[in-house]
């Protein structure tokens, strides 16, 4: 087949990623499953909660005429209503099913926003080093990607934010906790950019939209807690799922929203259907993830604390290890300084799961 030269850059750009997964999959190999902790792909390693999979059985035998149809764009209206009352209680603001779309992952609920915001050649700004699927979302759309340096502790550098803004500046895009640093932005810098971005959408007669991509905001160690990103900059639009905290990256459970009725959110609402897959059709699933979220991070929590206490290395709040069996690792090897492969030479005691 003979695809497209922009396809086929694209491939080989993002194919070092495949080569560390496989890399890791090697490492596997040879010195076993339960000693490679592989951190290449975003794969919770943990199975979902088990009642997760009762909801969903639940769902598929629900006999309510209509579940298997087409629905309205944003997903049904009590799923949205259920997912309404945990951004409420998670934001601090009352929102109701009005102001979120369901969509297919935060990937999904990424790409339905750029597509409501971009113009051809409009910029979105992301930080490095960021998820590398990011410039294929707003290469979608007839975006551009501005990459600007964090630094050298990985947080936002605002000076390198204000000289990378531009009249064709259209979104910024963050990512926190973030993938691949582990970084949680803090409130103060957070609030520096709202008014960095106020200031220069001002001065350019055109907004400059934040866009939060947070598919990891309930995953905190030692004590974190997440700005609210909606108290940072009125022109904040939410990308986020329960791919990482549910262990469910394969069910594709994700949403979009904003908590401003701007005149916006019917652009998200009409140009919904991007994201149209699998869970936006099963009404009842979002209660019993809501329920959910709460003890499963605990156990995300406890089996960090796990791994840290056994590896030299502090661990960035991201990562979460498997609780695969496995004792007192020696030996610690990261293995690429920003997408790590840790690699465990020892052998095996691993709390028990519960
Ligand atoms: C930073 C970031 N954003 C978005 C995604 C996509 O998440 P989802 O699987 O919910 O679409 C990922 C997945 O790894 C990610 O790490």
């Amino acid at each position: 087949m003979s695809v497209s030269r922009k396809i086929k850059a694209a491939m080989e750009g993002a194919s070092w990623i495949r080569r560390m997964f496989e890399e890791g999959a090697e490492l596997k190999a040879r010195l076993g499953p339960e000693r490679v902790f592989d951190f290449t792909l975003g794969n919770p390693d943990l199975e979902p909660p088990l009642r997760f999979k009762e909801a969903l059985a639940e769902a598929v035998r629900d006999p309510s005429p209509g579940l298997h149809g087409y629905m309205f764009n944003a997903g049904f209206l009590n799923t949205r209503e259920a997912l309404a009352g945990h951004l409420s209680s998670m934001y601090r603001r009352d929102f109701g099913p009005q102001d979120l779309v369901l969509t297919s992952g935060a990937a999904g609920a990424l790409n339905i926003i750029l597509k409501a915001l971009l113009d051809p050649g409009d910029e979105v700004i992301i930080f490095a080093p960021f998820f590398p699927d990011y410039p294929f979302y707003a290469d979608n759309h007839g975006g551009l990607v501005r990459v600007v340096e964090t630094d050298p502790t990985f947080q936002l550098d605002l000076e390198a934010l204000q000289n990378a803004l531009s009249p064709r500046t259209k979104a910024v895009l963050i990512n926190s906790p973030n993938n691949p640093t582990g970084q949680v932005y803090p409130e103060n810098s957070l609030g520096k950019m709202g008014e960095l971005l106020q200031e220069h959408g001002n001065k350019v007669g055109r907004v400059v939209y934040l866009v939060a991509d947070e598919p990891y905001s309930r995953i905190l160690y030692d004590g974190l807690v997440l700005p609210n990103i909606f108290e940072v900059y009125p022109h904040t639009l939410l990308a986020t799922s329960f791919s990482k905290d549910l262990s469910i990256p394969g069910e594709r459970l994700g949403l979009c929203s904003q908590w401003l009725a701007l005149p916006l959110s019917r652009a998200l609402q009409g140009l919904a259907t991007v994201g149209a897959l699998r869970w936006k059709n099963l009404a009842p699933l979002g209660r019993p993830v809501c329920q959910d979220l709460a003890n499963w991070v605990d156990r995300l929590r406890a089996q960090r604390a796990w791994l840290t206490a056994r590896v030299a290395i502090p661990l960035p709040a991201k990562l979460v290890p498997s609780l695969a069996p496995c004792q007192a690792p020696q030996v610690v090897e990261l293995r690429r300084p920003r997408l790590p492969i840790l690699e465990l030479h020892s052998a095996p005691q691993a709390p028990p799961l519960q």
